[in-house]
Order: C-alpha cells, then sequence, then structure tokens
C-alpha cells in the first residue's frame, strides 16, 4: 500500500529572542512565575520584516535541502497556520510562489494548536489517494501579532516560528514495520470555543483581533483529550505505549505535556520537549520540536513516532508515524 514517508524536515526562527525577564519589563509577571506554571523560559518573536511566509519559506527550503529536493519535486503544499499573511489568498500560496512554483497546489489548513496534526493527516490522504506525489506540510506562527501584549494571563504564552516535513508517497508492505503515517485521529468540538478564541475576523469585526482566553478550563479539558486519541491510535494500530521511540506533543505547557506522558504510561526521557527554548508556536510547535530531535540524533528512521496537539476549537488530535 501506498504510505506517506518522511524524507525531511526544516525548521525556522525569528531573529529575536525574548526572555521571561524582558518580559517582566511589558506586563506584570516573573520569569518563576512563568517557569513554574508553564516551563517556558523564554520565545521567539518575529521582526517587521518576518512574517508567517518569510518563516514558512525558510523552513520549507530547510526541509527540502534535508531531503535533497527542489520545488520542482513538490506537487503539495499543505500550511497549518492561524496567522496568515493576509485574510486571502492563502499564505500556502504566497509560500508557493516564493519558493519559485508555478505547478501543483497550495492551501492553507486552520485547526489552531491541532493545525500541524490536520494538515500531515490531510497530506496523507492526497498522497494516498494519489493526488499528489510528495507534500510539503509546514506549520508556521506570528502569534505574538495576535496577542494583546497588555494581558499577562496570555502574552507570556506564545511564540513564533515554523517548521515543515517533506512527505512522498512510497509503496509499502502494509503493516505497522512501515515507514510512513500510520493512523490518525482528529477531533473537534466548537461548544468550546469561548475558552480560547480571537476575538476579531473579516465577517464580524473587520479586524483581525486577539487572542483570548480561560487558560484554566483549556488546562482542564487537555490532558484528557491528548490521551483519549493517543489511546485511539495505539487501538486502530495495534501499538502500544510500550512500542513508541518518541512522543512529539504540541508544545503548549510543560505540566500538559508532563500529565499526558504519565497518564499514558510513557516515560519522559522518551518526550521532546522544547516549550522552555520557543513557547507555544501553536501549529509550528510540533514540527519545530521534530527538528530540534532530528537534529540532535535523537528521533532516527525507523522510529515510532506519536505526534499529538489540543487547541482552540477545541480542535485535536494524534498521528502515528514510522520515521
Ligand atoms: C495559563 C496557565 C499557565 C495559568 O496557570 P494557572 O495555574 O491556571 O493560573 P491561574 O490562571 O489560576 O492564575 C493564578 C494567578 O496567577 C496570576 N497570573 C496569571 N498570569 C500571570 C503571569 N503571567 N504572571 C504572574 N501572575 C499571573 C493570575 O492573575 C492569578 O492571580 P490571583 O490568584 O491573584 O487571581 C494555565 O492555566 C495553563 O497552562 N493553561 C493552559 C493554557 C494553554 O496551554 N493554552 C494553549 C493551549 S493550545
Amino acid at each position: 500500500m501506498i504510505r506517506s514517508v518522511v524524507c525531511g524536515y526544516g525548521a525556522a526562527l525569528p531573529k529575536r529572542v525574548l526572555s521571561n525577564r524582558e518580559l517582566e519589563d511589558i506586563v506584570e509577571t516573573s520569569d518563576e512565575w512563568i517557569v513554574q506554571r508553564t516551563g517556558i523560559r523564554q520565545r521567539y518573536i518575529a521582526d517587521d520584516d518576518e512574517t508567517t511566509a518569510s518563516l514558512g519559506e525558510q523552513a520549507a527550503r530547510a526541509a527540502l535541502a534535508n531531503a535533497g529536493l527542489t520545488p520542482d519535486d513538490i506537487d503539495l503544499i499543505v500550511l497549518a497556520t492561524s496567522t496568515p499573511n493576509n485574510t486571502f489568498p492563502a499564505t500556502a500560496v504566497e509560500i508557493q510562489n516564493r519558493l519559485g512554483m508555478k505547478h501543483g497546489y497550495a492551501f492553507d489548513m486552520q485547526a489552531v494548536c491541532t493545525g500541524f496534526v490536520y494538515a500531515m493527516a490531510t497530506a496523507d490522504l492526497h498522497l494516498r489517494g494519489g493526488m499528489a506525489k510528495r507534500a510539503l506540510v509546514i506549520g508556521a506562527e506570528t502569534f505574538s501579532r495576535i496577542l494583546d501584549w497588555q494581558d499577562r494571563t496570555t502574552c507570556v504564552l506564545f511564540g513564533d516560528g515554523a517548521g515543515a516535513l517533506v512527505l512522498e508517497a512510497r509503496e509499502e508492505e502494509g503493516t505497522v514495520a512501515d515507514r510512513g503515517i500510520l493512523a490518525a485521529q482528529l477531533r473537534s468540538d466548537g461548544s468550546h470555543r469561548e475558552k480560547l478564541y480571537v476575538d476579531g475576523g473579516p465577517s464580524t469585526t473587520g479586524t483581525v483581533g486577539h487572542l483570548r482566553m480561560e487558560g484554566r478550563e483549556v488546562f482542564k479539558h487537555a490532558v484528557g483529550m491528548i490521551t483519549d486519541v493517543i489511546e485511539g491510535v495505539f487501538t486502530a494500530t495495534g501499538t502500544t505505549a510500550d512500542d513508541l521511540d518518541w512522543l512529539v506533543p504540541h508544545q503548549a505547557n510543560r505540566r500538559i505535556i508532563d500529565g499526558s506522558a504519565k497518564k499514558l504510561g510513557i516515560p519522559i526521557e522518551k518526550v521532546v520537549v522544547t516549550v522552555d527554548m520557543h513557547g507555544n508556536t501553536s501549529a509550528a510547535s510540533i514540527p519545530l520540536a521534530l527538528s530540534v530531535a532530528c537534529d540532535d540524533g535523537r528521533i532516527k528512521k525507523g522510529d515510532l513516532v506519536m505526534l499529538e496537539a489540543m487547541g482552540g476549537g477545541f480542535t485535536w488530535g494524534a498521528l502515528l508515524v514510522r520515521w
């Protein structure tokens, strides 16, 4: 059967680092509070000349170089983002243009922090359905642009960045020993909208708006939702937590990551954590974390890797891939 196999990865971060200490000058907060409640020590913030499209392009070029491919080899771009450059056209199309691609097709996917899991699952369906041969799946965000920098309950949590994977349709045996995406579970429940949303939009206020969140409410639901979809993927593939080489979670909060791993019985040594360095970069956080763990040699070809995320909507999902 056809599997969508990862053949390259890449990442991009803005030039500017914003430490917790620097945030103390912006809002009434402390390094100690932020570290203790979230595990975040710093985040990257885009300058005026850095956008979701420019960071996404940089991550895409890095992933192509890692795969030994050029834009000519790609026929699909799926960009997960909630912070597009414009309301339309899709920022994926802008990235396609920046890469000099005149062929293929590109679109954005909006599932907030679960965006990258949704984008991977969607690209997988396009590749397995024969619509495309090779896809760039990108998560890119500039959440700094939709933060209320006077709201200490949200502005300390998020950061900017981008990551990308190249997926290629390859013939595999059809077992869990195959390389590639093995299974995914996606969920959403719009009744939780008010707990995490942006208070603007083209069809309502005509403005971009700012992120609003009831942090404690999000926290309350996160671990249960995450573990539910991961267990669903285990059941669908006949695998267990013991089979996993790596859990690569969405990097929202160290306490959510630890709580989910503990509930699933996954030792923390098998969990890739980058929230301390990047903060919550929404749809970019998983490919950024993958990039770090591939660069430092933790994730290797053949490893069984579980991706998971939960975010605004609520949306949540998990995806199992053999690297
Ligand atoms: C946001 C979060 C870190 C807050 O931690 P918490 O333990 O729930 O803290 P609370 O919201 O109950 O606030 C506790 C106190 O800290 C204060 N506080 C909030 N933000 C603060 C900050 N940046 N610095 C210092 N104090 C802060 C609150 O005002 C409150 O003070 P009070 O007790 O005097 O009213 C936590 O709820 C969380 O991580 N939620 C999930 C958020 C998330 O990951 N969202 C993205 C999902 S994709």
